[in-house]
């Protein structure tokens, strides 16, 4: 009898360390996944890169052109630290955002993305799969680098894509030429976002949406300079239009006191089978925090191995601005937009909220346009009079 109550106890006792166990695994994971879902940086860190030829890369980054150390005139180097992304899956996302918020629920047909760097997204949407249907995308740059790169990419990468999914081939227009009639056409302009030039001058017409992604509008540090930005993109879409941006989640600006180090790698195979990889440093624990301006003097470093040898080192520090979810709220109403959703990644299933689940990482605002309601609104209160 007592045997048998020692047994029941012990298995009991194992039975609840177990559980204590499995537990503390699962807490450890997700501390793991907070730590890497921090910033922008990819959620599985070993992840190959094949989009490029890889030689190139290696070589053309070696003997740049450029010798200072702005990370955004190394485009292949900040392509292959950010080629982990689903740019389809993204595309999809944004597409699916617009067609939900927009007043019209109208499918997009046209696309401006600013700060586009090497303008993948954009150059998805006019090549990607059949679920979107883009005729026209413009990307604006200040960078020529990357605008140099994206034109690369459309011969080397996307012309093929198009054919191989029998959408209709890309044209490149030249910056200034303007068509009446412009279908499945590309502009990548040099300018900075906060002082577009109209949409009749980038494009035949008004456009459905803009995209500013992973960040991008984190290098306007000023309330000042986005409203600005803001309002110059307000006149460039259409009624309906839509204004969607990705920005890191807001608990992001809560813990910033104390800054966090992210570090990834992308390792790389060369045809000549000697091994290479690409090493990224985005963000230090030793950057500078004002918590007055909110920006972050942001420590960006790309090294690049090649046989264990370092081939091409960069590093930065990028003045980077935080946003509160609330403050983009005033912004986007100082602009003219209302913010008409937000989501916690680029992806339908994550909302804001489910930061505590470790699903939401990022803050991605769905603007549209406020002069159609409130048009309504006063329409409908002069009626009472
Ligand atoms: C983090 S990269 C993002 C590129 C791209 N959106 C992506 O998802 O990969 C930021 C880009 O913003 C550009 N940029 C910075 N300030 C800008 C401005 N005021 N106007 C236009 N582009 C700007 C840089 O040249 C760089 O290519």
């Amino acid at each position: 009898m007592m045997k048998g109550i020692h047994l029941c106890f012990i298995t009991l006792l194992v039975k609840l360390w177990t559980f204590i166990d499995a537990f503390s695994l699962i807490k450890f994971e997700q501390r793991i996944s907070h730590v890497k879902s921090e910033e922008f940086q990819p959620r599985q860190t070993t992840r190959r890169y094949s989009g490029l030829n890889l030689n190139d890369v290696v070589n053309s980054s070696s003997g740049s052109k450029q010798d200072n150390n702005d990370i955004y005139s190394r485009p292949s180097l900040y392509d292959l630290a950010f080629g982990y992304r689903d740019f389809e899956q993204e595309v999809d996302f944004l597409t699916y955002a617009h067609e939900k918020y927009s007043p019209s629920h109208k499918e997009p047909s046209s696309v401006l993305e600013l700060a586009a760097g090497p303008a993948r997204h954009s150059l998805t949407a006019l090549t990607g799969s059949d679920s979107v249907n883009y005729v026209h995308a413009t990307a604006v740059d200040l960078s020529s680098e990357m605008k140099e790169y994206a034109l690369q990419l459309i011969k080397d990468e996307y012309l093929e894509k198009s054919t191989a999914n029998s959408r209709s081939p890309l044209i490149i227009l030249n910056d200034e030429e303007i068509r009446d009639n412009d279908r499945n056409t590309f502009k990548y302009l040099l300018q900075d976002m906060r002082s577009l030039h109209s949409a009749t001058h980038m494009h035949s017409s008004l456009f459905d949406t803009a995209w500013i992604l992973l960040g991008s509008l984190q290098h306007l540090n000023t309330n000042q300079d986005v409203i600005t930005c803001f309002k110059s993109i307000h006149d460039c879409l259409t009624q309906d239009g839509t204004l969607i941006i990705e920005l890191p989640h807001p608990q992001e600006a809560f813990s910033m006191v104390e800054c966090t180090r992210n570090t990834w790698e992308v390792p790389l195979e060369l045809s000549d089978n000697s091994s290479a990889k690409l090493s990224i440093l985005w963000g230090d624990d030793t950057d500078e925090f004002n918590p007055v301006t909110q920006v972050r003097d942001f420590s960006v470093r790309f090294d690049l191995f090649v046989d264990g040898k370092i081939s091409t080192s960069l590093s930065q520090q990028v003045p980077t601005r935080l946003f509160t979810a609330q403050e983009m709220h005033a912004l986007a109403q100082c602009a003219g937009f209302e913010i008409a959703a937000m989501y916690g990644a680029l992806d339908s299933d994550v909302s804001i909220m489910d930061y505590e689940q470790e699903l939401a990482y990022r803050m991605v605002c769905v603007l549209r346009k406020r002069g159609d309601r409130a048009e309504k609104e006063k329409a409908f209160k002069s009626t009472l009079k």
